[in-house]
């Protein structure tokens, strides 16, 4: 009862549409991405067009493989999430963006080293067409790169507008009504919020003024909501973190997501974590770290990049062990995290975890984890998946941060005073709750007990999960 009255208070406080009332995904989806020459984008853009031609699988995509279960257990109702909830599709998919260097896309991918001549010469006309936009670019967010296919505007507030120029070019050019902004560009340096990010007056105010706290990051963020676009930060950049750009969000109506993709170290780590608390396991130390040589590593090298990167890794241990509540437990572990840039490797990162773990009476244990992953392959469908959903969630009519998608970041925005909920597991019931609760239907706690009460109806025959 209290959780129904809950979801009729939001229903009725968001001014959400469910079910029937969410605006269909109508005409085309436009991406617009910062920073689309890079490993990332080109993979998932390569791979969005091998699925469309029917070349590859979607593999490691929930909007399009994974299902969601519904009702009770004995119901056996368990749909594609694509399926269940009003998605795009992904034959209207058109992509855009900027980059600092002029590659065509499928340039780029084959720099990148991430997918095989094979997955791309198929589609070498496609990536060929797809050209980016001069970049804004400011050196001092990104020492060890030096592109040149850069906006030459002096002031930012010039910057700010050819963003917003190049937005509404390309959606008039592709008949293209509704777009997602989505960060793959490379990780800023580190910067706090300060005075000039707590307001949109005083950020307006500051890039009049071209303050250098403003990274170009942010300015594509500005861009993305002064045109009416939802914003997504695939990189762990303040960019839309901040009171500012949160209130814009909020009063335009717009979703954003952030920040940092979760794919490989920090995945496994917020896979292990919960499972040794659960079980009461204390912690020794924790000690990742990863060898990689693509153009990532490469700006990682720097140690105001780094910082950044390091900040977002570092905090999911702290918020699922909670030592405040498990002294015992986990008071003084050591968490260390490195990354050394090492070319030979390219995009498959090599990530080590050496854990010391102790258990009854204090003895020690061991585990090693030595993951031998491939960065862009792990983060393609999880930009696929936040562009759907950001979509669902623009036409549901949510809007402000989006901790619901909190499963696919290692660092992700929660309100003010509120910690971010790190924990694989539980991201994951958020999600399907969240989806659940769009489309009408009973959320699933996994309480169980009803199933024990007399008068329950006898289950079905078992028709598989
Ligand atoms: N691959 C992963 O598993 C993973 C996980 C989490 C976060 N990320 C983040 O995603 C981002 C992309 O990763 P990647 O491996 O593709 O890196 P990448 O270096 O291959 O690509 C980044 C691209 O951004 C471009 N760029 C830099 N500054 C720009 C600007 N101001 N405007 C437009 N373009 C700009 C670069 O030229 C480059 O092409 C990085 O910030 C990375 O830290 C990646």
């Amino acid at each position: 009862m209290r959780l129904l009255r809950t979801e009729d208070k939001i229903l009725k406080q968001k001014n959400l549409k469910i079910g029937e009332q969410i605006t269909p995904p109508k005409g085309k989806l436009g991406v617009l991405i910062p920073g689309i020459g890079g490993a990332v984008s080109t993979t998932f853009i390569a791979g969005v067009e091998l699925v469309r031609r029917g070349l590859a699988e979607p593999i490691g995509s929930l909007t399009q493989i994974g299902t969601i279960r519904l009702g009770k257990r004995f119901e056996h109702r368990s749909p594609l999430i694509k399926e269940f909830v009003p998605l795009a599709s992904l034959q209207d998919l058109v992509f855009a963006g900027w980059d600092i260097y002029e590659a065509n896309g499928y340039e780029a991918a084959m720099y990148a080293r991430v997918l095989k001549r094979e997955h791309l010469e198929p589609i070498k006309d496609f990536l060929g067409g797809i050209t980016p936009m001069k970049a804004v670019f400011d050196r001092s967010f990104v020492k060890n790169l030096h592109g040149t296919h850069v906006k030459e505007a002096p002031s930012l507030r010039d910057r700010l507008e050819e963003i917003k120029a190049d937005i509404a070019e390309f959606k008039s050019k592709n008949g293209v009504d509704r777009c997602i902004m989505i960060w793959c560009g490379s990780t800023e340096a580190y910067n706090k919020p300060e005075d000039i990010h707590q307001s949109i007056d005083s950020l307006r105010e500051a890039v009049d003024q071209n303050d250098s706290r403003i990274p170009p990051s942010m300015l594509y963020a500005l861009a993305a909501l002064e045109s009416g676009i939802p914003f997504i930060n695939g990189a762990p950049n303040l960019t839309v973190d901040i009171p500012a750009l949160i209130q814009l969000a909020d009063e335009k109506g717009l979703p954003i997501a952030g920040k940092d993709f979760k794919t490989g170290q920090t995945l496994m780590k917020t896979i292990m974590a919960p499972g040794l608390k659960s079980r009461m396991l204390g912690l020794e130390g924790w000690y990742s770290t990863n060898i990689l040589g693509n153009r990532d590593g490469l700006v990682l090298d720097d140690a105001d990049s780094f910082k950044t990167k390091e900040e977002s890794k570092l905090s999911v241990l702290e918020y699922i062990l909670q030592p405040h509540l498990y002294p015992t437990l986990y008071k003084n572990y050591y968490h260390k995290v490195a990354i050394n840039y090492y070319p030979p490797r390219g995009d498959n990162k090599e990530g080590w975890d050496c854990i010391d773990i102790f258990g009854w009476l204090g003895y020690p244990m061991q585990i090693k984890v030595d993951f031998l992953c491939r960065d862009s392959i792990l983060a393609a469908p999880l930009i696929l998946d936040l562009v759907l959903f950001m979509d669902l969630a623009r036409r549901a009519g949510m809007s402000g941060i989006q901790e619901w998608l909190s499963f696919y970041f290692k660092s992700p925005m929660v309100k003010e005073n509120l910690y971010p909920e790190h924990d694989l597991f539980i991201q994951s019931m958020k999600l399907k709750n969240t989806l659940r609760f769009l489309m009408g239907e009973d959320q699933i706690t996994h309480f169980g007990l009803d199933y024990y009460m007399n008068g329950e109806p006898e289950p079905a025959p078992k028709q598989g999960r």
